[in-house]
């Protein structure tokens, strides 16, 4: 454990490991679960463990001050990645009368997913425009979904959604999966502004994989948050993530950090974005070759897109190791010539619908010019790459054939209908 929770400072402030270092480190005879009777920190709810899922001990003193440093009403810890928190926040924003929430094309599937899910009609925007240019779609929505920020690290107008929404009255819905370190930059963060907001803690700060946390801005939606949590999340949530999540929420900055960061977003071939933690170089279509190179040195990027390669820091991402990843990333520069040009997002071409199509899976290199019946794409950002309904194109078969991870194919195939017509548009 020592291994990840290295901060000495900011363990002494964190409940849940606290409560497991008294406890957990003395062996007891286990006749409870996990199955695995090893002992130690994976324990289950005993009696001196509390229980997440009415808290009355150290987690209900972790999550109030998780929510005092986030600026909510109500924070709630899940165990189960940013997908609980984003159906948790949909259903309570159902709940409170949402029926249609605008969303960003380039949303993750769990938010297609949750809509799918409750019924709620998702209305797509152009992610790629500025806010104040999306008010048609905006404007018939009840709800509006932001994710801020991106994988590629761009931040919307949160200000001005926020003041567009107190206007109207319409509840603001923030996917901060990529965004738990912004609590430190009030002006940025998801938090400041949404009725409801995600921060998926194990993406930008030092949390175990799954950690994050859901909150509300006011005691009503709170109310109505509790009621989706309790659905969506798991009743056996592990103890190591919890207590990362406290310690990933209450890690500080790392100045020295993010201040070099910030400058290597200045060079040419970087693609300059809103957030320090991505750093997103461009390498046009040598991007694959570059992450071949780089990962038998032992250098991982998080995802390449077939133009960009994406590396994620965090505030415990040593400076040295920066440092090593800046002087490779200058060398290849020179080796792999691109021009500089802002990443182009993929907008999906018009959608169309197909009620009770006959589907089938077709191998990837043959499905060129079907169309489309189940959302696939690169895993990550987990963004759909083709739509369904869209018609398959040669360059995004080419760019799935190339990733090492994808969703929505499975064997090489992808779901297509069978028919050509009778579709209708969405
Ligand atoms: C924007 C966005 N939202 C939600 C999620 C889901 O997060 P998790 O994998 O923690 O469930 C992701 C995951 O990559 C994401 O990128």
């Amino acid at each position: 454990m020592q291994k990840y929770f290295r901060d000495q400072e900011t363990l002494k402030k964190c409940r849940i490991y606290q409560m497991l270092l008294e406890n957990a480190t003395e062996p007891h005879l286990s006749f409870h679960t996990p199955g695995h009777k090893v002992g130690g920190w994976d324990i289950t709810e005993l009696s001196f463990s509390d229980n997440l899922s009415a808290p009355r001990g150290c987690i209900l003193e972790a999550e109030k001050e998780i929510a005092e440093i986030l600026g909510a009403a109500k924070s709630f810890i899940l165990t189960d990645g940013s997908t609980c928190g984003v159906l948790s926040m949909l259903y309570a924003a159902k709940s409170l009368g949402v029926k249609s929430v605008a969303l960003p094309k380039n949303g993750h599937k769990s938010v297609f997913n949750g809509c799918k899910l409750l019924g709620l009609t998702p209305l797509l925007y152009e992610n790629e425009a500025p806010a104040s240019a999306c008010t048609e779609i905006f404007d018939v929505a009840d709800g509006i979904l932001l994710v801020s920020p991106d994988y590629y690290g761009n931040v919307p107008d949160l200000r001005w959604v926020r003041e567009y929404c107190d206007e109207r009255g319409k509840l603001l819905l923030v996917d901060g999966a990529h965004g738990g370190h912004l609590h430190e930059d009030k002006t940025r963060y998801a938090g400041t502004y949404a009725d409801f907001w995600v921060d998926g803690v194990h993406k930008s700060l030092p949390a175990f994989t799954q950690g994050a946390v859901v909150s509300a801005r006011t005691e009503r939606c709170a109310a109505a948050l509790r009621e989706g949590v309790d659905i969506f999340r798991t009743t056996s949530p592990s103890y190591p993530i919890m207590a990362s999540v406290e310690y990933a929420v209450k890690y500080p900055r790392n100045v020295e950090l993010e201040e070099a960061a910030w400058e290597f977003q200045k060079h040419p071939r970087i693609q300059s974005n809103d957030d320090w933690t991505k750093v997103c170089a461009l390498f046009g279509n040598r991007a694959f070759d570059v992450e071949k190179e780089l990962e038998e040195e032992g250098i991982y990027a998080e995802f390449c897109d077939g133009n960009v390669l994406m590396f994620y820091l965090s505030p415990a991402t040593k400076l040295r190791d920066f440092e090593r990843l800046k002087t490779r990333l200058t060398e290849l520069f020179e080796r792999y010539f691109c021009s500089p040009e802002k990443q182009t997002q993929r907008i999906p071409a018009p959608l169309v619908l197909r009620k009770n199509g006959q589907t089938e899976w077709v191998k990837l290199q043959d499905c060129a010019g079907r169309i489309c019946a189940a959302d696939c794409g690169l895993f990550p950002p987990c963004v759909p790459l083709i739509w369904a309904g869209e018609r398959v194109e040669k360059d995004k078969i080419e760019l799935l054939r190339k990733a090492d991870n994808v969703f929505g194919i499975h064997e090489d195939k992808i779901l297509v209908y069978k028919e050509e017509t009778g579709y209708e548009k969405r």
